[in-house]
């Protein structure tokens, strides 16, 4: 038979966990596995810009036909005045195009495609550790990978010049993959004078930066968040850059993603953009409607804006208050010193656990976070604060 030969491939190492969490019959059990945001109690709520921005479209929205193949320009415009700020030359000046992705996911997939298909390079170099989806997005489009060291373990910071050593044997033209904030799994970013060393580095060595975008605003501020795409675009000529609106705006089922790519003058821009439109169609056809819509919108009008920045503080802000309390009740608790967690930014902790202790909060306690040892502080509330710190201390014995 055709199929035969097929065999099961192993659960996703996040999306699983959903899986097996909502499989769990015991009524404590706390999810801190996937990067998804949750309130005080618990639920992942829609904004309230993004309920305003739905009814409006609900009113006005006279059509379903079919979006251009790159999506509605000005939310590829709006995207890009995110990512380089308001009136830097890559929001209109024509060396910047963009499209609308599926997702974060979507525009790494589109991104890495069009650089294999385009045979802009062959290897990518990603980030150990990283998120587990970039080695098989790299993988599925054709790509070779290899990793850099971005972590260590025992001064739980980044291991700076361990990266910049192995980056040093990558080959002139090849892709260097960059968390741009928020680095998932571990949340430690480079700090801004490591930003321009790695910006310089990436020009001087003739290497094209990727950079995943997903989390402007969890970390620090949505321009805060963009200080080291914004370093890389300062160096860099060309660059490509996957934006999601998965967390910021909350927009996680709506896939509304964006592929920007930078090139070095605006002849080259419009053949890149021409080719990526062949990319879409022949993966998507064309992209989803109505995340994009929520979030032109929203970013359109003045007041649903300032509401949509006001509730990304929101959401920052809990979190930071969810990282404080996580580490003064470990130290009350006599559970060990986690102060590193605060100067990790954004939705993950990278609690330094191994598989086992990660396999025994699981069984023993069910709390579920991923393999790595990576928590969602976001997921965090007042009410399940303490099981998780009576269960950490547990485990760490
Ligand atoms: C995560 O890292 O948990 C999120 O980005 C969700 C996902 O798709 O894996």
């Amino acid at each position: 038979m055709f199929f035969d030969h097929i065999e099961a491939a192993p659960a996703d190492p996040i999306l699983g966990l959903t899986d097996a969490f909502k499989n769990d019959p015991r009524a404590d059990k706390i999810n801190l596995g996937v990067g998804v945001y949750k309130n005080e109690q618990g639920q992942t709520a829609i904004l309230d810009c993004v309920k305003k921005a739905e009814k409006l479209l609900l009113e006005k929205e006279t059509t379903k036909s079919y979006l251009p193949i790159t999506g509605m320009p000005e939310y590829g415009r709006f995207a890009r005045e995110l990512i380089f700020g308001k009136g830097h030359e890559y929001v209109d000046g024509g060396r910047a195009v963009s499209c609308h992705c599926p997702g974060g996911t979507g525009a790494l997939r589109i991104g890495a495609d069009f650089i294999r298909q385009q045979n802009v390079a062959t290897t990518v170099w990603i980030s150990d550790p990283t998120w587990a989806n970039h080695y098989q997005i790299a993988t599925s489009a054709g790509l070779k990978f290899e990793r850099y060291p971005y972590y260590d373990r025992v001064s739980h910071s980044l291991a700076f010049d361990r990266m910049m050593e192995t980056l040093s044997q990558a080959h002139e033209g090849d892709v260097v993959l960059l968390h741009g904030c928020c680095h998932n799994p571990t949340g430690i970013d480079p700090t801004p004078e490591q930003w321009e060393q790695i910006a310089v580095f990436l020009k001087e060595h003739k290497l094209l930066p990727f950079i995943d975008f997903a989390y402007q605003g969890i970390g620090h501020g949505i321009d805060e968040d963009a200080l080291g795409v914004r370093t890389v675009a300062k160096h860099c000529p060309e660059m490509l850059v996957a934006s999601s609106f998965s967390k910021n705006f909350g927009l996680y089922n709506e896939r509304a993603g964006v592929l920007t790519v930078v090139s070095e003058n605006t002849e080259t821009a419009a053949k890149v953009i021409s080719q990526l439109k062949i990319s879409v169609r022949t993966a998507i056809s064309n992209p989803p409607a109505h995340g994009e819509k929520i979030v032109t919108t929203i970013l359109s009008d003045a007041q649903l804006r300032a509401q949509w920045e006001q509730e990304l503080k929101g959401m920052r802000d809990r979190i930071l208050e969810m990282r404080h309390l996580l580490v003064e009740k470990l130290s009350a608790a006599g559970a060990g010193d986690y102060s590193f967690f605060e100067s990790q930014n954004g939705m993950f902790s990278f609690s330094g656990l191994d598989k086992d202790q990660v396999a025994r909060l699981k069984e023993e306690f069910g709390i579920y976070i991923v393999g790595s040892g990576r928590i969602c502080v976001a997921g965090i509330n007042h009410s399940n604060i303490d099981r998780l710190v009576e269960a950490l201390k547990a485990v760490k014995k």
